[in-house]
C-alpha cells in the first residue's frame, strides 16, 4: 500500500507527524511518500499544487493531508493561494464525496460550548458534495460594473447526476447507521436547491428503507445548536457543507477533533482534519493532532481495507481522552493539559 503524505502549512506538519507515528506503530505494509503542498509548495516551486505532488497523489492508494493556508498569500491571485492545492486535488482526483463524522466522546461533553444535555448522544455524519457548487461553477470573476465600480460573481450550479451521485453515498452510509437522511438546501430561494431537492427525492425511491427529510440550511444551522442529536446523516452541497461542518465540529468540543474522508467513485480517498492550518498556533506545539490521527483511521477503513486497525486507533484515542489527556482546545479543569507530541504519545501508548 502506498500513501502520499502531504503535510502542508501551519500546524499541518506537526499534526501529520503524530498521525504518521501512529500509522507506523501498526507495522502494516504501508509505504509513505511525502511531497510539498500549499504555501510550503509555493515557497519551493511557485505553485500550490506542483505537478510532482499531483502525480504522487494520483499513483498513491490514499492521501494523508494536513492543512493548507498561509496569511502571507492572502492578497495573492486565486491560482497562487495555498487553498488552491486542496481544491485542485479534490477536482483532479474526482473526490466528490466528503464524509465528516461528528461524534461526541463522553469524556469531552464538558469541553463543548453547548450544555452537556444538548450535545449528549451526538453522532452524526455530514456528507458534503465536494467537486461542484459555487466552489467550481463557471463563470466566476470580478468585472467592471460601470458606475457601480467592480462587481464580483460566482456561479452556483449542480447537475442532476451530481446530486444523485452524492445522495447515493448518503443513503448507503445511512444504511450502516440509523437509516435517516436529512437533505439540506435553500429551496425556498435558489433554483439550484430546488433541483437538488427534487433529485434527492427521486434517488430516495431506491432506498425505501431509509427515512428522508428536507431542511433549509438556515434552519439546519439553528437545529444543529438546538437539538443536534436529531440528525443521523446530513447530505448537502459544497458551500453549505463547508459551513455546517465547522458548526457541527464545535458541538464535539473542538474543531480539532473532526476527521474527514474525501472519496472518488472507486473509494480512493484523501484524508484530512476538517480544520485549517491555524497559523496563530503553528510551531508552538499545542495543536490537537486527534483529528488527523482519526483521519488516518478513516483512511485505513475506507481506502486500505484495514477496518480492525482503524478501530484500534479509534479506541486508543478514546482511551487517551478518558485518561484525561487534553490539548488546550479541549482542556477543562481537572484534566491534563498536553501538547501535540504528548497527545500523540498518549495515543501510541494505548495502541
Ligand atoms: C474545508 C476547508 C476548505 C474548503 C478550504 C481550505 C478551501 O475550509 O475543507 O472545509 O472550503 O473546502
Ligand atoms: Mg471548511
Amino acid at each position: 500500500m502506498k500513501v502520499a503524505v502531504l503535510a502542508g502549512d501551519g500546524i499541518g506538519p506537526e499534526i501529520v507527524a503524530q498521525a504518521l507515528a501512529v500509522l507506523r506503530r501498526l507495522a502494516l505494509p504501508i509505504e509513505f511518500a511525502q511531497a510539498p503542498v500549499g504555501g510550503a509548495a509555493i515557497e519551493r516551486t511557485g505553485e500550490p499544487l506542483p505537478e510532482a505532488t499531483l502525480a504522487l497523489a494520483r499513483e498513491a492508494d490514499a492521501i494523508l493531508f494536513g492543512a493548507v493556508g498561509d496569511p502571507r498569500y492572502d492578497a495573492a491571485p486565486a491560482e497562487r493561494r495555498p487553498e488552491q492545492a486542496i481544491l485542485g486535488l479534490r477536482k483532479a482526483l474526482g473526490l466528490f464525496a466528503n464524509l465528516r463524522p461528528a461524534k461526541l466522546y463522553d469524556a469531552l461533553a464538558d469541553a463543548s460550548t453547548l450544555k452537556r444535555e444538548v450535545v449528549a448522544g451526538l453522532d452524526l455524519l455530514i456528507v458534503r458534495e465536494l467537486t461542484g457548487d459555487v466552489y467550481f461553477g463557471e463563470p466566476r470573476g470580478v468585472r467592471d460594473a460601470g458606475a457601480l465600480g467592480r462587481e464580483g460573481f460566482d456561479t452556483m450550479r449542480y447537475s442532476e447526476a451530481e446530486v444523485r451521485r452524492i445522495a447515493r453515498v448518503a443513503f448507503e452510509a445511512a444504511r450502516k447507521r440509523r437509516r435517516k437522511v436529512c437533505s439540506v438546501d435553500k429551496a425556498n430561494v435558489l433554483e439550484t436547491s430546488r433541483l437538488w431537492r427534487a433529485a434527492v427525492a427521486e434517488e430516495a425511491k431506491r432506498y425505501p428503507d431509509v427515512e428522508l427529510s428536507h431542511m433549509y440550511v438556515d434552519n439546519c444551522a439553528m437545529q444543529l445548536v438546538r437539538a443536534p442529536a436529531q440528525f443521523d446523516v446530513i447530505v448537502t452541497g459544497n458551500l453549505f457543507g463547508d459551513i455546517l461542518s465547522d458548526e457541527a465540529a464545535m458541538l464535539t468540543g473542538s474543531i480539532g477533533m473532526l476527521p474527514s474522508a474525501s472519496l472518488d467513485e472507486r473509494g480512493k480517498g484523501l484524508y484530512e482534519p476538517i480544520h485549517g492550518s491555524a497559523p496563530d498556533i503553528a510551531g508552538k506545539g499545542v495543536a490537537n493532532p486527534l483529528a488527523t490521527i482519526l483521519s488516518a483511521a478513516m483512511m485505513l477503513r475506507y481506502s486500505l481495507g484495514q477496518p480492525q486497525a482503524a478501530e484500534r486507533i479509534e479506541r486508543a484515542v478514546e482511551r487517551a481522552l478518558a485518561d484525561g489527556y487534553r490539548t488546550p482546545d479541549i482542556y477543562t479543569e481537572g484534566t491534563r493539559r498536553v501538547g501535540a507530541e504528548e497527545m500523540g504519545r498518549a495515543v501510541l501508548e494505548r495502541l
